[in-house]
């Protein structure tokens, strides 16, 4: 989710890593920092905003330097400071380490260096666990002290680290996280990602996850995860800069959407027990009475985040039994809803600075509400003035269109459905543990969603879709939500004029406009009114619109009553959403590239709308 640029060879390293930090930063970071070896010393400079201002900071001084490590960094535990910045460095300075990923064990490692070892820490980050407990383990040996300080660690990582005592070499280590080795002649390089390196070198290793490096300006050295040398393929990138931002992918919004199974690790991340099956939200600051006296919950939000509080409401009603009522922000704030006791407020913004959003929690904080914001912006307005911020941890998001955010905010959102529901009672265990499961097996699930031969599925329906001007998405109960989530992501960014609508509702309106090969995109996920949506298709069949059903695989009879289906893996009922979402999302790319549209900055739209 960070930058991270490594070097070591015979330039001015400051430089390298500027350039480098510099490429990385249209990710949209929020604060850097470099570390220069200089005559015996790691010389740690950091600046909360831009690379710019870190370069200043830097002041060209240090120029004769030639190894050094730098970071940009997206929060995730901690604001955006120049003290939660990287790299950070150890109680004795001699250790620095900059770092991508959670480490989800930090607070047991924290108190452990603090009791056995007397370490101070400064900063509020899980990443600066691990420059103290490099050092702790140091013994004149780099390379060793990271492999024993990685064992302790669980979470994910990709981590440089630096020692003034053996000043040309950096070590890197990598478990879920990407890391790349950039090759040099006389120097090497170290990146998150492949743009920090294409101005250098275009000869790379891939990490893999486990394997350590170490790095001097004439070789490179990688070891597996026992520690043995490992020999690695040398890979030769042909992308150009602008393909490289985007991972090679032809849009960020692809790139965004193949990122949904990680996002969804890293939203589940310390959240859930798995031997217990329980759901664990230290970030919910509510106290079991609290919980069960809630008598409502209003959850306000705009766009596709007010969509994943559609899905949100039905969860929590569904598992939780608390009433919900869901509102667009902006009608939210000009209303006069019944504000009373016991009741809570859910505000859910991917940016965390949408001017009707932050209104809306105003609203309710002035009448007394406690609100609980989910956002993806560490420090962002509505996690500074909210009650309570569970984030997301999707990463920055580029495309307008919000893909990866919205499926994490699901994942939220189930996670306070569970909690609640475990607290007052109103889940069995085991029925809980399933879900838990359930979530847990997303990730996987997507992979299924995302692989080749369903895109190519998905694409070969978009060849249809492309010539229509108008489309439907029905669906019922929880399909409802996806179905409007995905005629919303149609129209942003295909332009094609898509209406969701209750599948039940269709007779009293939308039907009238169903005609022959009219497309109808029908969200079939849910097993308990399985005969319910399947006969609504019928009445658009029998119109000679043209249904394509996103589906189970295991609901056989689908396929013989539509023109095409699309196969989502069995998946729970309440949980479907989230692998259903995906496939509308990919509908909603391919008609848009079909259709030659701007994918990633659509007509008229903005990522973050900050006036009302
Ligand atoms: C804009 C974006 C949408 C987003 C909405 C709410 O309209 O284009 O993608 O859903 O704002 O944004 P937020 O950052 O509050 O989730």
């Amino acid at each position: 989710m960070c930058g991270i640029v490594g070097y070591t060879g015979k330039r001015e390293a400051g430089r390298v890593l500027i350039e480098g930090l510099k490429k990385l930063e249209y990710r949209g970071y929020d604060s850097a920092g470099v570390a220069l070896q200089e005559n015996g010393q790691l010389i740690v400079t950091k600046a909360a905003g831009s690379v710019a201002d870190l370069e200043k900071a830097l002041n060209d001084q240090f120029k004769e330097v030639r190894v050094g490590v730098g970071h940009t960094r997206w929060a995730t535990h901690g604001p955006p400071t120049d003290l939660n910045a990287h790299p950070h460095s150890s109680v004795s300075g001699k250790i620095v380490v900059v770092h991508n990923g959670i480490i989800e064990n930090h607070r047991s490692l924290r108190r452990r260096l603090t009791e056995e070892a007397g370490y101070r820490f400064n900063s509020e980050t899980d990443s600066e666990v691990l420059a103290h407990l490099i050092e702790y383990y140091y013994q004149d040996d780099l390379l060793e002290a990271v492999q024993r300080a990685v064992a302790d660690v669980e979470g994910s990582y990709a981590l440089v680290a630096a020692c003034s005592e053996e000043p040309d070499l950096l070590v890197c280590a990598r478990q879920d996280s990407p890391l790349i080795i950039g090759l040099g002649d006389g120097e090497n390089f170290v990146a998150s990602d492949i743009p920090a390196l294409l101005a250098h070198t275009r000869k790379t290793c891939i990490m893999e996850d486990g394997e350590f490096a170490s790095i001097t300006p004439d070789k490179v050295i990688f070891y597996d995860a026992d520690s043995l040398p490992v020999e690695k393929e040398v890979l030769q990138i042909t992308w150009n800069q602008e393909a490289a931002e985007k991972g090679g992918y032809d849009h960020f919004m692809l790139k965004e959407i193949m990122e949904q199974p990680a996002a969804v690790r890293e939203t589940l991340r310390q959240r859930v027990d798995v031997s217990s099956g329980l759901v664990e939200l230290q970030e919910l600051d509510l106290t079991p009475e609290q919980i069960l006296n809630l008598d409502k919950i209003y959850i306000i939000a705009c766009g596709t985040a007010y969509h994943a509080g559609l899905v949100g409401k039905l969860a929590i009603e569904k598992l939780a039994g608390i009433p919900v009522e869901v509102d667009v922000a902006s009608e939210f704030r000009y209303r006069t809803p019944v504000f009373a006791e016991n009741q809570l407020a859910v505000v859910i913004s991917q940016s965390g600075e949408t001017a009707d959003t932050l209104a809306g929690l105003r609203m309710a904080r002035a009448r007394g509400l406690k609100v609980l914001a989910i956002t993806n912006v560490v420090g962002s307005s509505v996690s500074r003035e909210a009650d309570q911020v569970l984030y997301t941890w999707a990463g920055p998001e580029i495309a307008v269109a919000s893909t990866k955010a919205y499926v994490t905010q699901l994942v939220a959102l189930y996670l306070v459905a569970i909690y609640l529901a475990q607290i007052r009672g109103t889940l069995e265990a085991a029925k809980a543990a399933e879900l838990v499961k359930g979530l847990l097996g997303m990730p996987d699930q997507l992979k299924q969603v995302l692989s080749e031969e369903s895109v190519a599925a998905i694409q070969a329906y978009c060849d249809y879709l492309v010539k229509w001007d108008h489309a439907f998405f029905i669906g019922r109960n929880l399909d409802y939500p996806v179905a409007m989530e995905g005629a919303l992501k149609l129209k942003e960014i295909s332009y094609i004029h898509a209406e969701a609508c209750a599948a039940g509702e269709l007779k009293h309106g939308p039907l009238a406009l169903i005609e022959k090969g009219v497309p109808v995109i029908a969200l079939v996920t849910q097993e308990a009114i399985l005969d319910k949506t399947l006969s609504n298709i019928q009445v658009v069949n029998a119109r000679g619109g043209a249904v394509f059903a996103i589906t189970r695989e295991d609901f056989k009879d689908v396929s013989r009553q539509v023109d095409s289906v699309f196969n989502l893996p069995r998946v729970n009922d309440v949980l479907a959403p989230i692998l259903s979402v995906v496939s509308t999302q990919l509908i909603a790319y391919y008609t848009a590239v079909g259709r030659g549209s701007s994918v990633d900055k659509p007509r008229n739209l903005a990522k973050s709308v900050t006036v009302e």
